[in-house]
């Protein structure tokens, strides 16, 4: 699979979505640096920035209980480059996908939702989202609109009932992803599963891919930690830009889709 040599990697990939029944996604920051969003490890990554710190803390659940205002800093910016943002040309592959039977599941590291813009409708978001927010301390719970008015209306957002401070639903590191078992039943089942803009450094989404028992597709520039991946399943690497690969895939494939 891998060496097979004098290939085109676009047409190789074109044959294994035919011969395949059973598609899965395991997607990271990667796929939405073109949308505008910056990743955490790539080249102009968020983990990148000099802040002083380790930036990793931005989402270290231990450092936010300490100094909250240090992920609000941040988060504000986020949200702010969410703003008016579209899915790319390979958000909207994977939702064609899925429209066509081939795709059963997306399993997403990303809080942005491009996957369910571009129409994707079976989304794992096991790092959560920003779609609520929740109380740390009573657990009172604010929909979408009001945490943002919290947000940029506080420099830390308190809780109106006990004063505790208010969390987004996003996973930090220390804390549990988010359906973790339906993921893992996910990638068992599938036979071809793609693992597309994640430098597969962080756990338990990094591991997933152990769980494997068809083909392995991962299609990411940079740095890719190959360590947890399961050495007796055909595994290929495509070292390209993700929009400009799947372009070239759907050439040979021809989903029609924009
Ligand atoms: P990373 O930033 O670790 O990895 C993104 C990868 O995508 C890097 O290897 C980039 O080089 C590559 N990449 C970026 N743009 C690309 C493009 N256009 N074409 C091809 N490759 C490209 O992102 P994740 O693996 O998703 O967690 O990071 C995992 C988790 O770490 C995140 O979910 C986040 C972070 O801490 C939380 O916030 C909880
Ligand atoms: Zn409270």
């Amino acid at each position: 699979f891998e060496k097979i040599p004098n290939c085109n990697l676009a047409q190789i990939c074109a044959d294994e979505i035919k011969k395949a029944n059973n598609i899965v996604l395991l997607s990271g920051a990667g796929m939405s640096t073109n949308a505008g969003i910056p990743d955490f490890r790539g080249p102009n990554g968020i983990y990148r920035r000099q802040l002083g710190v380790n930036p990793e803390r931005i989402f270290d659940i231990d450092y936010f209980l300490e100094d909250p205002s240090f992920f609000y800093k941040f988060h504000r910016e986020f949200l702010q480059t969410l703003k008016n943002i579209k899915p790319t040309y390979a958000h909207k592959f994977f939702a064609a996908l899925e429209k066509n039977g081939k795709l059963k599941g997306i399993i997403t590291q990303n809080i942005d939702s491009l996957h369910q813009m571009a129409g994707s409708k079976n989304v794992m978001e096991i790092h959560g989202g920003i779609w609520k927010s929740f109380c740390i301390d009573c657990n009172k719970t604010w929909d979408y609109e009001e945490s943002m008015k919290l947000v940029f209306s506080q420099e830390v957002p308190r809780c109106d009932r006990c004063g505790g401070i208010i969390k987004p639903d996003i996973v930090f590191f220390g804390e549990m992803v988010k359906h973790l078992e339906e993921s893992q039943k996910l990638v068992k089942e599938c036979d071809l599963l793609f693992v597309v803009g994640s430098s597969l450094v962080v756990t338990p989404a990094a591991l997933l891919p152990r769980l494997a028992r068809g083909k392995i597709i991962i299609v990411n520039k940079g740095e890719t930690n190959k360590s947890y991946l399961p050495s007796n399943i055909p595994t290929l690497h495509v070292e390209q830009d993700i929009d400009e690969f799947f372009k070239a895939v759907n050439y040979h494939i021809g989903l029609d889709f924009e």
